[in-house]
């Protein structure tokens, strides 16, 4: 198939990274369609480890780079990281990214509202990664935002920082906090220009006469299906959509045919606050998250961990249209004596088979377990189905049961060729 779209199936942090890294040698082009740089994607090849945002993960592989107009940008963010891939011998130039010119921007001030936002909310605090990825998705749906392709005018562009600064002032009074400037905010965009202005392209043109072309695209999803502005578990969920169907918004590519992948971390974890029904708050999560290094890419914060929730992944199989899921991190269960699955939930008597959308619902959910014994055997780096010890692949097997979705890529190492494939993508 010539599009292959990767989604993370859970709350993110699921290990996209090594597998886009891993499926971009065969694409031509790596597009991003939503989120900022509030993602955090970890690369590892040989003894180089490279930590991304905002560039799609194609750049590592000298791949066309594509940023679409679904993604909110911080264009001082993307300096720093085109400057700290740049010292790995990465080149960045305008032949080999590209950003949609009707991108919203992630101002400075968006971090201070971000930051202001959730002191407000008290004990309900979402705990964002504080990038303002919320407020600038905000502006964009307010219709006020500054879009990359504003920068090429600098008449209009400060009319429309005024009359932002016009929306925004008042409520930073109203807390005593310090006035927005339109001249600060103007003479830094028009800096960061100088920048910035010669990625900006019509992305849209370039993916659909890709697609004619019958060129490779590969589309980069952020954050996890879970964390869905519309189908996550509101509101403790970014602000952007995250599934699968936000390509074609988030780029601007025409209706077409596509494979996607989902990215299945082959236990559960979460950052920030929020539900999480199969959360192990004892010795258990602690394992699991020392040996998985369940450390988060942006802010470090520790992640949350629990037992694989099957109930979730094919309530996100449904939401995406998997066609397949690969698995990762398979090796951090390999030491357990018994293996928990949640197969279905209680609410007091009744048992349902999907998450709920209201919160009380989800705050009386108690998980019911299958429990498999462990293999307790390394399965670090093994390459082949054959291989892996019998416990394991049924594990595999009943996850592939219980989310009623096929396993076609399973990760046993950072490294990428630490990998089984039973079914190419592309
Ligand atoms: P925001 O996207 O910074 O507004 O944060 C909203 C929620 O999404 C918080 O719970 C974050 O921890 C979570 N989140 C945002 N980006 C990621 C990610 O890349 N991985 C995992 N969680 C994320």
């Amino acid at each position: 198939m010539s599009n292959v779209t990767i989604v993370g199936t859970q709350w993110g942090d699921e290990g996209k990274g090594k597998i886009v890294d891993w499926l971009s040698e065969k694409a031509d082009l790596v597009v991003r369609f939503q989120g900022g740089n509030n993602a955090g994607h970890t690369i590892q090849i040989k003894d180089k480890i490279y930590k991304l945002s905002l560039l799609p993960s194609g750049i590592v592989r000298k791949k066309i780079s594509v940023i679409g107009n679904g993604v909110v940008l911080d264009p001082w963010a993307l300096k720093e990281e085109i400057a700290s891939v740049k010292k790995k011998g990465i080149k960045v130039d305008p032949k080999i990214l590209y950003i949609a010119e009707n991108t919203t921007l992630v101002l400075p001030f968006y971090k201070d509202i971000d930051s202001l936002n959730e002191s407000l909310r008290g004990k309900n605090i979402i705990g964002t990664t504080k990038r303002g990825i919320g407020p600038a998705y905000e502006d964009k749906v307010g219709r006020r935002c500054i879009r990359l392709c504003d920068l090429k005018n600098k008449k209009k562009l400060r009319i429309k920082v005024q009359s932002l600064v016009e929306y925004h002032n008042p409520r930073f009074k109203y807390h005593n906090k310090k006035l927005l400037s339109t001249k600060d905010i103007y003479n830094s965009l028009v800096k960061i220009s100088n920048f910035i202005n010669q990625y900006s392209y019509p992305v849209w043109k370039l993916i659909n006469e890709s697609m004619k072309k019958n060129k490779k695209i590969l589309f980069e999803g952020a954050q996890g299906s879970l964390l869905d502005i519309d189908f996550g578990t509101h509101p403790f969920v970014t602000s952007s959509n995250t599934l699968s169907g936000q390509i074609y918004s988030g780029t601007g590519l025409g209706n077409s045919s596509n494979y996607v992948l989902g990215i299945t971390k082959a236990y559960t974890t979460r950052v920030g606050s929020g539900p999480f029904p199969t959360e192990l708050k004892n010795s258990i999560g602690e394992f699991l998250g020392k040996q998985g290094n369940e450390f988060g890419t942006v802010t470090n914060r520790k992640r949350r961990c629990g037992w694989f929730d099957a109930v979730l992944v094919n309530q996100t199989k449904i939401l995406n249209g998997l066609n397949s899921l690969a698995i990762t991190k398979l090796d951090v269960l390999d030491k357990l004596e018994n293996i928990k699955i949640c197969s279905g939930y209680r609410i007091n008597k009744k048992i349902i088979n999907y998450f709920p959308a209201d919160e009380h619902s989800q705050s009386l959910i108690k998980p019911i377990y299958i429990s498999l014994p462990g293999w307790k055997s390394s399965t670090v780096g093994i390459k082949r189905w054959d291989k892996l010890p019998a416990k394991a692949k049924k594990y595999l097997k009943t996850i592939e049961k219980l989310t009623n979705c096929k396993i076609t890529v399973i990760s046993t190492s950072p490294e990428r060729n630490g990998t089984i494939l039973l079914e190419s993508p592309f």
